[in-house]
């Protein structure tokens, strides 16, 4: 080969190293963003598609019909992603019921599907606490509340789920419920550990929705150090006051049993 074929040579072998490795790092930029943004289609709820086997869930699940109505209105509305998967809603009625549950606290209640779920399932003279910061949400799910006559169930307090905590815990109420349903913004979820241990009763539950955050958990990119969920997952995992199950339903339900 001439001193010219080799320079050619390697030229286009510099040029084509170059490309591959332009193109490797956009393609770990890609999955940089496909971990970060995308959730696995595992943690998908199932009014998110289709997926026959969501399908048979749903068909296979007993639906109060008004919650029913109260849930298709919470998933149109434009932040409708946020509202919890209905066959969730039923196992935390049937859950309640089960407990002999007569008080519930509802962290983060955007139109109240989980909130009327825990009021179903409460035994006579029961109440659900239910903490918002932002009562246009609330509002909406009211008139469902009527319709289902549980509107004497749920006592809806428009404030932070911080202050009303601890509210609670000043009036005298600490271990007084059975169950708390927590699923506000993930950030401030390690601070509501101390207030919920303290308002449990003995063999109350501790329930902590989107648990495996779209699959974040399992995403070696993805720094575990500032998400809310993840720090009460492994809290609540290494706390020998409760025994947890880690639920794949869903987005994934932890359960923390208060011992
Ligand atoms: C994911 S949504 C809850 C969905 C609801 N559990 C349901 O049944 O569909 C989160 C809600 O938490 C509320 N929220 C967020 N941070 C809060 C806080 N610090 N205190 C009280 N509510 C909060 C939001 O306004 C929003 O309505």
């Amino acid at each position: 080969m001439t001193n010219m074929n080799w320079k050619i040579v390697a030229g286009v072998g510099c040029a084509s190293l170059a490309a591959a490795g332009t193109g490797y790092l956009l393609y770990l930029l890609g999955q940089k963003s496909a971990h970060s943004d995308k959730r696995l289609p595992s943690t998908d709820k199932t009014y998110e598609n289709n997926d026959p086997i969501n399908l048979y869930v749903i068909d296979h699940t007993t639906i109060n019909p008004v919650l029913k109505k109260l849930h298709k209105l919470s998933t149109s509305h434009s932040k409708g992603i946020m509202t919890t998967a209905i066959e969730q809603d039923t196992f935390l009625t049937i859950l309640t019921k089960s407990l002999n549950a007569k008080k519930a606290i509802d962290i983060g209640m955007f139109f109240g599907c989980r909130a009327m779920a825990l009021a179903l399932g409460l035994s006579d003279g029961g109440k659900v606490v239910g903490l918002e910061i932002n009562s246009e949400y609330i509002e909406n799910g009211k008139p469902f509340f009527a319709e289902a006559g549980i509107s004497d169930k749920i006592d809806i307090r428009i404030k932070d789920a911080e202050e009303g905590l601890s509210e609670m815990i000043k009036d005298g109420e600490s271990g007084t419920y059975d169950i708390a349903f927590l699923d506000a913004f993930n950030k401030s979820y390690p601070s509501y550990l101390e207030p919920v241990y303290t308002l449990l009763c003995p063999e109350g539950l501790f329930v902590i929705d989107n648990a495996l955050q779209g699959g974040k958990v399992v995403d070696p990119q993805v720094d575990k150090s500032v998400n809310g969920v993840f720090r009460i997952n492994d809290m609540l995992k290494n706390d020998c006051r409760f025994e947890v199950v880690l639920l794949k339903v869903a987005d994934g339900i932890m359960i923390a049993r208060k011992i």
